[in-house]
Formats: C-alpha cells, structure tokens, sequence
C-alpha cells in the first residue's frame, strides 16, 4: 500500500457517523460474537477505528488490533482507555508481526479490498496463518462484484447526508470507475461539510481490488490455511446467486 492509499484525515473523521448509518446494522452483531465465542486472543487486521473493537473490549475480550492508517488507529485511541492503548498498533498486515498467537483474526468489511496484488494478498494470508494458533480461525469478507456498477460504474452518487454535530453537516459523493481485467474499481470519495458557517470540501482517489469466487478460493489454496466455508450473508446463508457478500471463514 503506498502512503497514498493511507486513509486521509477527513476520512477518518467521518469514518464512524457514515458507516455506524451504512453498514453497522448489516455486520456488527455477526463479528462481535465471533469475537466474545474466541477461547482466546483475538486479533483485527484493519482495525480501523474500532468500530467492533471498542464494544468488544469493553465487553471484556482480548482483542489486539492492527491498521496501517495512523489516521485511523488515532481515532481509535481516541475511544479507549490509556492503558489499553498498547493494543493496537500502525502495522501494515503484509508484514504482520506481533508477539503472541491468536484464537481467532479478523479482516471484516473490505480489508482485502486495499490488497491490490496477488502477491500481498499471499503474504498477508501467510503473516495471519504464521499469527494463528493451531486449530485457529480466520475470518475476512468481501463484497460480491455487482456487473451492473462494474459496467457502469458510479457517477456522483451522494450516498451519505447527515448532521455530524449540532447545526453542522456533511456529505459524501462517490464517483467510480471499474476496470475489469485487473479487477479493479477506482473510487473517488469526496466529503463536503461545513464548519462554523464555512463550507469545506476533500477528496481521496483509491483503488479497491474486486473478488470472484473462486478466486478466493483458489488464493486460499495457495496458502497454508484451510477454507471451512464462504457464507452469502451475515444470517449464515450459504452462497446464493443473490449473495452480496462473501464471508470467508479458513482454519489453521
Ligand atoms: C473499510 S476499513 C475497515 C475498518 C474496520 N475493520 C471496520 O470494519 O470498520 C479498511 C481498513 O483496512 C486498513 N488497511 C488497508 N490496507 C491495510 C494493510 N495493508 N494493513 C493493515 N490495514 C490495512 C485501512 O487503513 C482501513 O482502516
């Protein structure tokens, strides 16, 4: 990941209100009790801001986290206790190294996505299987390639509106771009919000990999990992022609 495909700032600031409203209700309830089920240390690979993390520690688990966005893991800091801060770390998971196994590691909502070549993809699923316990889990999800956005892609599609404190709002405007041979979408995200009576406006260009099915298997096979199973769904639901998410689930 180059230092421009860090998360930025202004996305990190937003991260929380756009997401706790887009995508909180769909996968939260599923990872947090995987991660309170774990008989053991559990770690996140791209923590983020810790939407999962934060409960799950103050539910009592061992849960440890990595990101590689120091904007992002500051946000986190920002929500725990000082003396539970040596918990997470600005890590890069291709390069994954910390002193202590896991029962169980997570990438939820997209990690993979950041891991443009094949080739970081093998590494980051060799440092998480050398950082599993025998018998450990690992569990990461993606979303299922939608034909209709890879063909037409996303113009100008403002798909957050909101307050983010009183009398002050912010948006978010999406434009994107696939390219179909190296499976990749081009996103650009732009926030606009205002501030003390000011309007202000940022933008990110970042590059999303896109997963066929049997790819994911196959890059599995390439690993030492086993895969148990790939889900459709956060209610359990076995793959369909409808899925729109795949919930990957590999054992060490
Ligand atoms: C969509 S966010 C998900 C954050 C969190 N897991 C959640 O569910 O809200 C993806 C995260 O992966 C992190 N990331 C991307 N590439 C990474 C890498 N090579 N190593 C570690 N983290 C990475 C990003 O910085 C970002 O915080």
């Amino acid at each position: 990941l180059k230092e421009s495909e860090k998360y930025p700032e202004f996305i990190a600031r937003f991260y929380d209100l756009v997401y706790d409203k887009i995508r909180t209700g769909a996968d939260h309830h599923w990872y947090l009790k995987k991660i309170n089920e774990a008989r053991g240390p559990v770690l996140e690979v791209g923590v983020g801001t810790g939407r999962f993390f934060t409960e799950a520690l103050n539910q009592g688990a061992d849960i440890y986290g990595i990101d590689i966005s120091p904007s992002m893991i500051e946000k986190l800091k920002e929500k725990i206790n000082k003396n539970q801060c040596h918990r997470v770390q600005v890590q890069d998971v291709t390069k994954l190294e910390i002193n202590r196994k896991f029962e169980l590691i997570i990438a939820p909502f997209r990690v993979f996505s950041h891991l443009i070549e094949i080739d970081e993809q093998l590494k980051a699923l060799d440092r998480i299987y050398k950082h599993l316990k025998p018998g450990g889990i690992f569990i990461f999800d993606l979303y299922v390639p939608d034909p209709k956005m890879i063909s037409e892609g996303i113009t100008e599609l403002t798909d957050f509106e909101g307050a983010y404190a009183p009398g002050e709002k912010v948006r978010r405007i999406i434009n994107m771009k696939a390219d179909i041979v190296n499976q990749i979408s081009k996103v650009n995200m732009k926030f606009i919000w205002t501030e003390k009576g000011k309007e202000y406006s940022a933008d990110w260009d970042f590059k999303m990999r896109f997963y066929f099915r049997y790819e994911i298997e196959h890059l599995i096979a390439r690993s030492e990992l086993k895969l148990e199973k790939i889900y459709g769904n956060f209610n359990d639901n076995e793959l369909s022609p409808d899925s729109k998410e795949f919930i990957v689930v590999c054992r060490k």
